[in-house]
């Protein structure tokens, strides 16, 4: 009956095995979750006794044989009367009751009684006292894992080993239980001291000073006993009552009393398994069988080690890299790039290290590679950009009729002033690359900068937007003539830039601004006397009528126009912008972008024959005079329709005598009357429709100077007399003069050929 209940706890028990083994059988030790999947004994024997698990070779001493080694200390005595069932050392008449087995350490944990030796206030109480003895047979205290602590102020304790062979222990006097502390066995109130090995039995006595009387109070007993390291703290309670009667030990077993050399030997009793490695024992006799590195379980049974997945606890076996399970071990491969065994707190202790060649291999590789990348694109870039740069230039050169004009140049005399051929990055470094605040004028045409060449000469750099191709050859043929043209009335042009893609022509720097804005700005307009007028219109004609005249082929103007006549500061006028728009082409829409610029001065023929001539330029000085007469502008769309145009609304107002309502202010005040109208006449003169009509340049210049002559003779500007008298006597003597130029006049001819950029060069 006895056996059955047992058995049905056992079975019970097993069944709970699988969820506490690990928990019990490993509790102080090492934990290994795997082990939990594995047998702990041989199949078919029960593996516990109340709390206690069993694992081979120890057995329980009611199993067949086969479940423990044959040795009487390997037996488990399960005492079932108890709940739990309490498990016994060999058998319950030992006493020695077991608290755990652990085979991966071979260690197995027994409690024995404290000895105590105690005292009333008759003296001696026998009754209370009690002195231990232990007899073990086989399996040795551990002389490393356990203490021989006695406890007690009036105290004398001493361990005998059974054979009375030796005798050590220790002594403790307290006078005052202030004194004692909490926690340690520290030689006040307890004390403590080491066990030699190989201690198979032991038998503890006591002595007494003073027999506790001047303790008795807190300290009746003096207790005396051997227990694990750990496993007992010290109270100051404990002087008045120790808190249990049993302490536990430590045991060391082993199997057999072979050393592993001469258990080998017989193989058919030799207990440890595959995957296991053998042991001597240190304390008493015997070998130890432990499963191998990288394996865990019962090296005592068969199969009993199993290969540990190393990769599945991570905490334990630490991979830094892949970790890969290998029987008895496992591999942990470093990431490429890195070395090392990759298992961090491995024999190097050190997980993947990044490797240092190769890291240092490939970043200085990259950092090479990059390097030289950068550099070979940085050279080949800035090769290209300088290439393509000077290709460029050279194309543009070409283009703009470089060569041409390097060859015209060579054919003339070196000697002249000629036209200087300007580097693209000259003009660049003259105007700061083009700064917007160097900008002094800007139109449909283009831009003026203003520059300031190395030799610190102030210039005026004119850059256009579009460029006729077809107009080249005669676009060079007139920079060349211009630069030749040292007339004091018009702006010099210095000399082209060719090698950038539309030309750059570089002309003297006139600081008083446009003839147009000193007209049309009413704060300058009153400053512009009628003698002023006269001669800027005189100095105008004379330099059109030279360049009509001057070189074999005439230089056409094309856009005369009040903005391209500049004053300088003394009122000097200085023509701009010969012909050099011939690059310009003039087609529709840059017509009608220019409308208010230079329509008004167009020559009407030119809607006709799409041809300039001397004769425009006629047409358009006529403009230039009405404009200085009447301060109104060529074009306006301020005005009725009928006065739009400056030069129909002038010969209109000629024709129907009411010149001097339209003559401005300025000039009406200053009673030169006749004067006035002997220029009104030249223009409508000029301002003939048919180019025939109109009189040369020369002759215009001619009546101008006479105009001028007449107005400086001491005759006219000298007498005070009716204003009325002295315009009948002027156009008297004026009419003369005039006929007799008429006379000889061919008419003014026809008009421009091409439209001009009119080249704003007005100081700031
Ligand atoms: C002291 O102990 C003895 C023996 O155990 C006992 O007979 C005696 O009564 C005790 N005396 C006192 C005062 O408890
Ligand atoms: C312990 O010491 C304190 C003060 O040092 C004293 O008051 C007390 O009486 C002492 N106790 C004993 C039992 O000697
Ligand atoms: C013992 O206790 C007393 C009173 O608390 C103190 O004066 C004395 O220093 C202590 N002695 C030791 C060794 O701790
Ligand atoms: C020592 O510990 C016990 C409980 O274990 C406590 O009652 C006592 O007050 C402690 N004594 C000292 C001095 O800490
Ligand atoms: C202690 O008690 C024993 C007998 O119990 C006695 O023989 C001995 O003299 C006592 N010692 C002292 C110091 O009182
Ligand atoms: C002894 O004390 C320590 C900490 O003071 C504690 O961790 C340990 O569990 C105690 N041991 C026992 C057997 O009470
Ligand atoms: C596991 O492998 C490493 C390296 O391969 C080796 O150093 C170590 O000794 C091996 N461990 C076992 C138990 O074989």
């Amino acid at each position: 009956m006895e056996r059955v209940e047992g058995r049905t706890m056992a079975i019970h028990e097993f069944l709970l095995k699988v969820l506490v083994l690990g928990i019990i059988i490993s509790g102080p030790y090492h934990s290994h979750a795997a082990e939990t999947d594995y047998s702990i004994t041989k199949p078919g024997c029960q593996s516990s006794c109340g709390n206690l698990l069993i694992p081979y070779p120890f057995g329980l001493s009611d199993s067949t044989s086969d479940c423990h080694f044959n040795l009487p200390s390997f037996i488990v005595d399960c005492d079932y009367s108890t709940d739990p069932p309490t498990p016994y050392m060999e058998n319950k008449g030992s006493n020695l009751q077991i608290s755990g087995i652990s085979v991966e350490d071979h260690e197995m944990r027994i409690s024995h009684w404290v000895g105590q030796d105690c005292f009333n206030s008759s003296g001696y109480d026998e009754s209370s006292s009690f002195y231990p003895w232990l007899t073990l047979a086989k399996f040795p205290i551990s002389s490393t894992k356990n203490k021989f602590t006695v406890v007690g102020c009036d105290t004398l304790a001493y361990f005998q080993d059974g054979g009375e062979k030796f005798t050590f222990g220790c002594v403790s006097l307290c006078s005052n239980i202030t004194n004692v502390s909490n926690g340690s066995c520290s030689g006040i109130g307890c004390c403590e001291t080491s066990i030699p090995t190989d201690s198979l039995n032991y038998q503890i006595s006591f002595q007494s000073f003073y027999n506790h009387t001047y303790v008795l109070d807190f300290n009746p007993c003096s207790y005396a006993f051997v227990a694990e390291i750990g496993s007992y703290n010290f109270s100051v309670g404990d002087l008045k009552q120790i808190k249990s009667d049993r302490s536990t030990l430590l045991l060391e077993w082993a199997i057999g009393d072979q050393t592993c050399e001469d258990a080998r030997k017989n193989p058919a009793s030799y207990m440890c398994t595959d995957n296991t490695k053998c042991t001597d024992a240190k304390d008493g006799s015997g070998y130890k069988c432990t499963c191998l590195e990288g394996y865990q379980g019962n090296p005592y049974l068969a199969n009993g080690c199993h290969d540990i997945d190393e990769c599945a606890d991570p905490e334990k076996y630490p991979c830094e890299g892949e970790c890969n399970n290998i029987e008895g071990n496992y591999t942990c491969l470093c990431p490429k790039g890195y070395h090392g065994y990759g298992k961090k707190g491995g024999e190097d202790g050190q997980g993947c290290v990044a490797n240092p060649s190769y890291l240092m291999k490939i970043s200085v590789g990259v950092a090479v590679g990059i390097i030289v990348l950068l550099l070979s694109i940085g050279l080949l870039y800035f090769g290209y950009k300088k290439r393509e740069l000077i290709r460029l230039k050279e194309q543009y050169f070409k283009q703009n009729g470089g060569l041409l004009l390097q060859q015209r140049l060579h054919e003339h005399d070196r000697t002249t002033k000629d036209a200087k051929i300007f580097g693209a990055e000259e003009l660049e470094k003259a105007t700061d690359n083009y700064d917007e605040s160097k900008i002094v004028g800007q139109g449909g045409y283009g831009t003026v900068y203003k520059g300031l060449l190395p030799n610190n000469m102030v210039v005026a750099i004119k850059k256009s937007k579009v460029v006729d191709q077809g107009q080249i050859e005669q676009f060079i043929n007139e920079v060349i003539v211009l630069s030749q043209i040292n007339h004091r009335n018009v702006v010099k042009l210095l000399g082209c830039c060719l090698e950038t893609e539309v030309p750059l022509l570089v002309y003297e720097f006139i600081n008083n601004g446009t003839l147009f804005d000193h007209i049309h700005n009413p704060n300058k307009s009153s400053k512009l006397s009628w003698e002023i007028r006269l001669r800027i219109a005189s100095e105008t004609a004379g330099v059109l009528s030279y360049l009509h005249s001057a070189a074999s082929t005439p230089i056409i103007h094309r856009d005369v126009k009040l903005a391209n006549i500049l004053l300088d500061a003394g009122y000097t006028a200085k023509v701009s912008d010969f012909g050099a728009s011939r690059l310009v082409p003039l087609d529709q829409t840059q017509l009608s972008t220019m409308v208010q610029g230079t329509l008004g001065y167009l020559d009407p023929e030119y809607f006709h024959t799409s041809q300039l001539t001397e004769k425009s330029d006629v047409y358009s000085f006529g403009v230039v005079l009405a404009e200085l007469l009447t301060g109104k502008k060529a074009l306006s769309f301020d005005r009725p329709e009928e006065e739009r145009s400056l030069a129909t609304y002038f010969l209109s107002s000629l024709k129907n005598d009411k010149l001097l309502q339209i003559v401005e202010e300025v000039i009406a005040y200053e009673g030169n009357n006749e004067q006035v109208r002997e220029v009104a006449n030249l223009a409508k003169r000029c301002l003939e429709i048919k180019g025939e009509g109109r009189p040369t340049m020369k002759e215009v210049a001619m009546e101008l100077e006479g105009l001028r002559a007449m107005a400086n003779h001491p005759w006219v500007n000298g007498i005070d007399v009716n204003p009325e008298e002295t315009i009948h006597l002027l156009r008297e003597k004026t009419n003369v003069y005039m006929d007799s130029v008429a006379s000889t006049s061919t008419g003014c001819t026809d008009s421009m050929k091409n439209h001009v950029m009119p080249l704003v060069s007005s100081g700031r």
